[in-house]
């Protein structure tokens, strides 16, 4: 098999953690004897300063010839001034239509290692994995009318609009998703108010007829929000709308205990994205202390979704898993981000790598992994 994959580092530490995704996949594709290559291009703030537009023409027709599209993160203060279409987070909009994914999955784990970096509780966390699917073409994000209004108090708006077509497709990937975990749907919306979430109330719940194995439980926003922090391993599957999915998946990663481990797919299109949740952060780029492990996750799911190497992504996975055991973090992840406490204690055992180191020790870990795992199976 051979597989051509389309880099876009972007923003920030966009670039940083890319390159230590990469750096996983050619090592792991080629345990895997998979042929793999690796084609580069700009978009975000870095295509605006060099081509004037944050998603250049190339960018698009080299990401729909490819297999999968790989992205780090857009955005910086500098354009925070320009009208929203120029911006950089436009490019990033325009490349999610051009490629048409519509689900975006956001998996959110609890790591026991890492639990101390959580602002919430051991026992709250203890076992939590949620997975949100974050409907990603639709709604407020995209649809008209839109705009800025003059007059005696100037005013802005935007349009909150759902098809069927559009709910019953991503509530689909819901229920296969949840059909492979624990086979249960939580269905985030705002039924109480919006007509939108009337509809997809409706939609999803004639949807889940043809998946009588799920179980399927309709949730408000605003108490699916706390119950996120309070209960957070009550959830299986958590199926909303694109505005709620951005938020609710930022919320997640207190689950996991930094916005640096959590990872994302975009599925259903003609070509998959895979990108880490976290932004651009600007305020620690070019500092080599990111955290890659939600790019080189990312690339986990791009191996199970569009190279369909499911053991591949696993070993990622385990390695990973196996690096956080060892001790090793990055900043983020170091004592005192999260509750507060005995910072000796939390500190004891533990090594802050910088994003390069951390990329080099989850690469050797996939190497034992595998290894291990195929000495296992040839005794
Ligand atoms: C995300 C980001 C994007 C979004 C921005 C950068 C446009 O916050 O992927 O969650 O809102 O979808
Ligand atoms: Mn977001």
């Amino acid at each position: 098999m051979r597989l051509n994959i389309t880099v876009l580092p972007g923003d920030g530490v966009g670039p940083e953690v890319t390159r230590e995704a990469v750096r996983v996949l050619r090592t792991v594709l080629d345990l895997y004897s998979c042929e793999v290559s690796f084609e580069e291009h700009t978009i975000g703030g870095t295509a605006i300063r060099q081509f004037g537009t944050p998603l250049p023409e190339e960018t698009t027709r080299a990401c729909m010839q490819s297999q999968a599209v790989l992205l780090g993160a857009v955005g910086g203060p500098e354009f925070d001034s320009l009208p929203a279409g120029q911006r950089p987070e436009s490019g990033l909009l325009a490349l999610r239509q051009a490629l048409g994914g519509y689900a975006n999955l956001r998996p959110a784990i609890a790591y026991d290692a890492i639990a101390d970096c959580s602002p919430l509780r051991p026992e709250i966390i203890k076992g939590a994995n949620v997975l949100i699917v974050r409907e990603l073409l639709g709604g407020i994000y995209f649809a008209g009318p839109r705009g800025f209004e003059s007059g005696a108090s100037p005013s802005a708006y935007n349009t909150m609009r759902y098809s069927e077509t559009e709910i019953e497709r991503v509530a689909h990937i819901a229920f296969q998703q949840a059909r492979m975990r624990h086979r249960k749907v939580t269905s985030v919306d705002k039924a109480n108010v919006l007509e939108t979430s009337q509809l997809w109330r409706k939609t999803v719940t004639r949807v889940s007829r043809e998946y009588p194995e799920i179980k399927l439980e309709h949730m408000y926003v605003d108490s699916c929000a706390m119950r996120l922090i309070t209960h957070p391993g009550s959830f299986d599957v958590i199926l909303t709308e694109n505005l709620f999915g951005d938020i609710l998946s930022d919320e997640a990663a207190v689950i996991s205990g930094s916005l640096g481990m959590l990872a994302s797919a975009t599925v259903g299109g003609k070509v998959d994205l895979y990108e880490p949740v976290h932004g651009s952060a600007p305020d620690i780029a070019g500092r080599g202390i990111a955290n890659p492990l939600g790019a080189i996750a990312s690339a986990a799911m791009l191996l199970r979704h569009s190279a369909r190497l499911e053991q591949a992504a696993r070993d990622i996975e385990d390695a990973i898993t196996e690096v956080l055991d060892a001790g090793h973090r990055t900043a983020d992840l170091s004592p005192g981000s999260g509750r507060s406490g005995d910072l000796a204690q939390r500190g004891r055992g533990r090594r802050v790598v910088s994003t390069a180191e951390m990329g080099a020790l989850v690469e050797s870990a996939v190497a034992d992994v595998t290894d291990r795992r195929r000495a296992y199976h040839a005794v």
